[in-house]
């Protein structure tokens, strides 16, 4: 029989597959539909201090093999989260969940680390410095490895948990990023966020988008994120989560074979929200047709 688990930052995940935050809420929507439990793991919306409403609509955009979201961090915010939404997913989820954190500052990522850091059913924070659709902080702490260093710092001054820094594509270099957040003590990275993008309108003249322009994700972005997994597996030693229109188990194999010790699955949840028990169901099966008896043998494999 394979082995399908994997070791993510000292906790083990029964399988790579963790559904991508974003795409996943806060699991309640799917638990109505599948044990929750088949999954690795899922990283809840990314949560700011205070709730936010988001941007305004229109805020989806569709692209070839894909979709552009405008979302703007719509969540209820950290106490919500926290003393509502953690109490009442344990009804349904019981492994360690990871904790998708965004800030507009410094301090709010820091605050947000202590808030999560010891929450019992976290099991790792992923600090989104990439988030594209957001005036203030988001992606412009992550297009920079100077901001992106300070955050991971900040961070790691709060709490124990293992930080994962999820990163954007949209950086001037992933590579240094990568390299200046695993200098200020990151565990772990997550990549690649949303590629920005935009659609017009052709009968309107204008930008689909309210906020004009968004994060495209979906299949359309499974090479590009390809490339900066195996482009970062190659600057540093901390371990990668992969993600980016993965939707199938043989794109969940290349991406580890890319460099991924876990990976994430978004989009694909919006269009099946069955995508990620089908993929784990189907994973044993594309191991053995490719020779896979267990899957953290593959790692970074393609590097040679
Ligand atoms: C959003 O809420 O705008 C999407 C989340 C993200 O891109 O990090």
């Amino acid at each position: 029989m394979v082995n399908t688990g994997v070791m993510l930052c000292g906790v083990r995940l029964d399988n790579p597959i963790i559904a991508a935050s974003g795409c996943f809420g806060y699991g309640e929507e799917f638990s109505r539909l599948y044990d929750l439990d088949v999954l690795g793991s899922f990283s809840f919306k990314g949560t700011t201090v205070a709730p936010r409403d988001g941007n305004p609509a229109p805020r989806i955009a569709d692209a070839p093999d894909g979709m552009i979201n405008s979302v703007g961090l719509q969540n209820p915010g950290s106490q919500a989260v926290r003393d509502e939404l953690l109490p009442k997913m344990a009804g349904y989820f019981h492994k360690p969940v990871m904790a998708n954190i965004c800030g507009s500052s410094v301090g709010d990522y820091a605050a947000l680390a202590e808030i999560f850091g010891v929450q019992e059913q976290v099991g790792w924070l992923e600090v989104n410095i990439s988030c594209p659709n957001v005036k203030c902080g988001g992606m412009s702490f992550g297009a920079d490895p100077a901001a992106a260093a300070a955050v991971t710092k900040a961070c790691r001054e709060k709490t124990d948990k293992p930080i994962i820094m999820k990163l954007t594509p949209n950086a001037g270099s992933v590579t240094d990023v990568a390299k200046a957040c695993e200098a200020a003590g990151a565990d772990a990275l997550s990549l690649i966020n949303t590629v920005q993008a935009m659609r017009i309108d052709l009968r309107r003249r204008a930008p689909v988008l309210a906020n004009v322009k968004g994060g495209l994700s979906g299949p359309a972005v499974l090479p590009i994120a390809l490339r900066c997994v195996w482009d970062v597996y190659e600057s540093v030693k901390i371990p990668l989560v992969g993600m980016g229109g993965v939707s199938t188990p043989a794109d969940v194999i290349e991406m580890m074979l890319a460099g991924a010790t876990a990976v994430e699955v978004g989009a694909a949840n919006l269009v099946d929200p069955f995508a990620c028990p089908k993929i784990i169901d189907g994973l044993p099966a594309k191991m053995e047709e490719l020779g896979i008896n267990s899957l953290s043998d593959i790692v970074g494999a393609a590097h040679g």
